[in-house]
Order: C-alpha cells, then structure tokens, then sequence
C-alpha cells in the first residue's frame, strides 16, 4: 500500500510517500522558521496561510520523488489534530478533498501517535510494548505503549511542554526562535555546573512533570548576572542538563513501574544531542533498550504521518463522510 502523509499542524508543511513494502518513497519539508523567528514564535493565521501556499507544490514534489503519479497512491493521511485549527484544515481539506477525487480511503492521525511511530522508520525498530517519551512543543507525554494504538499517559507536565520550556528559555535569554536548536547551540560553549538548576518534581514521588519554575528560575539567575555572552551559555548549559536530568529521573522511574525494558523517545525535543546521549548511557547501564527517531524525523514531518496513517488503513480504518480537525485530542482517546 502506497501512503501519501501530509502534516500541517503548526509551522512546518510535511508531505511524505511510505510504501508498506519499500518504506520511504518520498519526504519533503517546507519550515515556516523565517516567517515567525521575528515574533519569537508561532503566529497562526501566517501558518495557516503559508500552509495554503505550500501544500499543493509539496504534494507534486513528493510524488516527483517518488516517481509516482497521484494515480499510484492508495491512500491519504493527514493531520487531524492537536495543532493550531486553522493550519490542520489546509491539510485535512487538501488530503480529503484528494483522496475523494481519487477514489481512495484517507485518515485523520493524531500529531502524537505520528511522533511517537516515527522511531519505526529507522533501521533499529521498536517493537512493542514499550514506554514512550513524548517531548515536543506543545506535549510532555510518558507513555504506556501496549500495543499499537493502547496508550496510557502515566506521565504529564502539568504546566508548559517541554520544547515550549526551551522556547520561552531561549526567548528570555535572546537566543532566538525555535529555542531548543539555539539553547542547545550555544550550551556547547558553556559550562553546566556554572549553575545548580532544580530538576523539577523529583524530590517527591510521581511521573508528572513541570517546567515553568525552571524558566523562572533562569529568568531570576539571568537577571541578577552580569548578562556576559559566557554567562548566556553557562546558563543555556545548566538548563539543558537539568531538563535531561529531570527526563532520566522519570524515566527510570516509569520503567521501574511499568516493567518495560524499551524506551521509545520520540517528538521536536528528541532531536536534543545531549538528551540522545544522556539516555543511551542510562539505557546501556541499566539492560534497557532506547530508540530515537532519525535525527531528521524528530520534528514535525508528513513521513511519521503517513506511516502511522499506514498502519492504521491497513487495519481498515478509514475517515468517514464526516470532516473534523481538533485543536485538543488526548492521545488516550485512540484506544478502544
Ligand atoms: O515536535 P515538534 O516539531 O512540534 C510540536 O509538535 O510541537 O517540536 C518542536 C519543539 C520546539 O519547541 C523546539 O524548540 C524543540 O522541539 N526542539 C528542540 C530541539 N530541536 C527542536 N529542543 C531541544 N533540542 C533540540 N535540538
Ligand atoms: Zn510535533
């Protein structure tokens, strides 16, 4: 089955082409970063308009990749939600309305399940069960993976996500926009243990998660500093390792609980060199197993939609006459 995945949920216009047999036919990306970088951040009706403008040249240059012509493709995926409403309509109504002229099945994927699939695109697969770690701009997830499409969130931030932690962070220190990629950058020229930064809600038992004191606390330690370029990057440093601390501590901690001896880490945040190398050193001390995502496929992308899409075209699923895309979607609510 050929799978043509179309993601526009927030700031990138993602179109793939995944072949059930052959994998990856096609992945092309247009990133709405200049667009945004000089508001320090997502503007939602410039992405929902950008979408409009890039959607239909991505899906050609998709299926030129491919070498394939729309006449070729035996479904569609799309984006159905959580994101920004107005971006994930240019997807659903450009994958619906296609699908309809063709002729072919399309469904409606949850962003989530998308990230949380993607490592399945690497050479190295996850197999099932396992615990997901969902680290993205706009989601903090721990994850109880039974099997496919069984999630049980075990774990949440209870205030900002994490990729949304690194945002406001960078913003406040001038770094720029997004923050994760610019904290990250500029933590290579700084020293953590400049600072002790809190590893947030793990002096007391529990898999929930919080950010915002930590952005506080950078804010405070940032004001009353002497604002060098050095003390920029000591900061972004002691930030960056108390955010992979604190994940290592909740994941050791849901693995304990759980009883799996897989980690899946997966979504914008996943990209993080320090939280890939952090975590593979726990995993090998420790027997478990972790997977990423292909550094490129940690962000938003149209392949984890198509291929979570696949999966589920190929249990039968399909979107019915009704059309509905949502801001809000538990990724609990795909169990059944
Ligand atoms: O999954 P994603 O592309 O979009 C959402 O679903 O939200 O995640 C975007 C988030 C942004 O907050 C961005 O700052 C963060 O992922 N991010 C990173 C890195 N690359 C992207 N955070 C830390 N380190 C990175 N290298
Ligand atoms: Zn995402």
């Amino acid at each position: 089955m050929i799978v043509l995945g179309i993601e526009t949920s927030c700031d990138e216009t993602g179109v793939a082409i995944y072949d059930t047999d052959k994998g990856l036919l096609a992945d092309v990306l247009y990133s709405q970063i200049d667009l945004h970088s000089q508001y320090g951040g997502v503007v939602p009706e410039l992405a929902s308009r950008d979408h409009v403008q890039r959607i239909i040249p991505l899906v050609d240059q998709a299926l030129q990749q491919a070498k394939l012509n729309k006449s070729n493709i035996d479904g569609i995926a799309y984006t159905e939600g959580p994101g920004l409403m107005g971006a994930l309509l240019v997807g659903a109504a450009v994958g619906r309305s296609l699908a309809w002229s063709l002729g072919i099945p399309s469904i409606g994927v949850h962003h989530m399940e998308g990230h949380l699939l993607a490592p399945m695109l690497a050479d190295n697969k996850p197999v099932f069960p396992f615990l997901g770690l969902l680290v993205s701009g706009g989601h903090s997830l721990l994850v109880d993976v039974k099997v496919h499409g069984q999630y049980l969130v075990i774990g949440e931030s209870l205030d900002d996500a994490i990729g949304e932690a690194f945002d406001k962070t960078a913003k406040l220190l001038d770094l720029g926009y997004p923050g994760g990629p610019a904290i990250s950058k500029a933590a290579q020229k700084g020293d953590a243990s400049a600072y002790q930064f809190p590893r947030p809600m793990t002096n007391r038992p529990g898999l929930d998660m919080s950010f915002s004191g930590l952005k506080t606390f950078v804010l405070n330690t940032w004001e009353s500093s002497d604002k060098s370029e050095q003390t920029k990057a000591n900061i972004a440093a002691a930030f960056q390792e108390a955010i992979v601390d604190t994940l290592i501590i909740k994941c050791k901690r849901a693995i304990k609980e759980t009883n799996y001896s897989r980690i899946v880490i997966a979504g914008g945040v996943s990209a993080n060199v320090q939280l890939r190398e952090k975590m593979q050193e726990y995993a090998d001390k420790n027997g478990v197993e972790v997977f990423f995502p292909d550094p490129k496929l940690c962000t938003d992308n149209g392949s984890m939609i198509a291929y979570a899409g696949a999966l589920r075209l190929l249990k039968g699923e399909k979107s019915t006459i009704g059309f509905q895309t949502r801001a809000r979607w538990s990724l609990e609510e795909l169990s059944h």
